[in-house]
């Protein structure tokens, strides 16, 4: 996809749970090591949400924070698109509680997006697409997860790699022709449905409590088969995106992945010549918290003043479906 119109992220935002754990707390009661976590991901702590957090605060939360930032008000939002695979109830969809929560107009359209780890930038290009039509102006994006709810705290080969958090986009038409979305990939391939996949608690194999005492109702993955996957597709899709848009690799200023392992990041970035200051990475704060990621390291890369105006961004993610997208911005 190549995009005529000009479409920007006008303003983003991002939230976490307070608690801290540390690869040390999981090494107190399973059989793992900070050592092996560090060295097989990157990872050294993650956030966990507590007792009384959820989706729907983290992701209130991370809305607000973008609202505010691209000096939006709630009733300028005409339409929420929230991705996230562990929703604040399967029934209503997160984004008509986080339409509420927000006090957006009660007639706004919101709908949840479910694409694993690259929910966010399908959501950012869903957003766009709106935009370019006309039918809407303002677009809120949320990427939010609990994923330590559906997450066994007992399997060590998932429990050390996962965590929870929220970010935020306003994405609207931009008012700088030269400040856009210049191009973005979708794909999927699901034929590697069953390599993370949640065996039950969906209409194939409901909630029991056979299933519950079967541990059914976690996440399941098959980690060395998406290591693989991802390593090669996120090579492909930068390289792709870039040209799709007439660019270089040379040209990015900064890229923003999907904080799954440091080793994949580090892999592809290194077969395609891109220098480790020019990666966000912070995975050994946050761990890998799917639809959240992308947003979380966006926001804080702009934060920390790592995004200048008129530097290429490229947004890149792989996930559970298994699923892929892209997005190049000149921000
Ligand atoms: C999950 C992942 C970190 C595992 O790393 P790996 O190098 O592939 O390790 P393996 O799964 O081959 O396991 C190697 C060994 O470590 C063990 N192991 C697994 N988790 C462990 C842990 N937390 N601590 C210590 N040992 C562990 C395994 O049991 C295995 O032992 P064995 O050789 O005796 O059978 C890695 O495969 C990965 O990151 N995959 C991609 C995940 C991803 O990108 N997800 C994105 C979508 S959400």
């Amino acid at each position: 996809m190549k995009l005529a119109w000009a479409v920007e992220i006008a303003g983003t935002g991002a939230s976490v749970p307070e608690q801290v754990v540390t690869n040390e707390d999981f090494a107190r009661r399973l059989d793992t090591s900070d050592e092996w976590i560090v060295q097989r991901t990157g990872i050294r702590e993650r956030r966990i949400v507590g007792p009384n957090e959820s989706t729907l605060r983290l992701a209130t939360e991370a809305g607000r924070g973008a609202l505010a930032s691209a000096g939006v008000t709630p009733d300028q939002i005409d339409l929420i698109i929230c991705a996230t695979i562990t929703p604040e109830h399967i029934l209503p969809a997160t984004s008509c509680e986080l339409q509420h929560a927000l006090g957006c107009h009660p007639v706004v359209p919101a709908f949840d997006l479910q694409a694993a780890c690259s929910g966010f930038i399908y959501g950012v290009i869903t957003a766009a697409q709106y935009v370019i039509t006309g039918m809407a102006h303002n677009v809120l994006v949320v990427g939010v997860e609990c994923l330590t709810r559906i997450t066994d705290m007992e399997d060590r080969s998932t429990a050390v790699l996962f965590g929870d958090g929220a970010g935020a986009a306003i994405v609207r038409a931009s008012r700088d022709p030269q400040r856009s979305l210049l191009a973005g990939r979708l794909g999927t391939d699901g034929s590697r449905a069953m390599l993370i996949w949640v065996p039950a608690g969906g209409s194939r194999e409901p909630a029991s409590a056979r299933t519950v005492a079967e541990r059914l109702h976690y996440m399941r993955m098959r980690g060395r088969e998406v290591y693989k996957f991802a390593v090669t597709k996120m090579e492909e899709i930068i390289a792709g995106t870039v040209a799709d848009a007439g660019l270089t690799v040379d040209d990015l200023a900064l890229v923003v992945p999907h904080q799954s392992n440091l080793r994949i990041i580090n892999s592809a970035c290194r077969r395609l010549g891109v220098p480790q200051e020019k990666v966000v990475i912070n995975i050994e704060r946050y761990g890998n918290t799917s639809a959240a990621s992308v947003p979380v390291a966006l926001h804080e890369a702009w934060e920390e003043g790592r995004i200048k105006p008129g530097d290429y961004v490229l947004l890149v993610a792989i996930g559970g479906g298994l699923t892929w997208a892209t997005a190049l911005l000149r921000v």
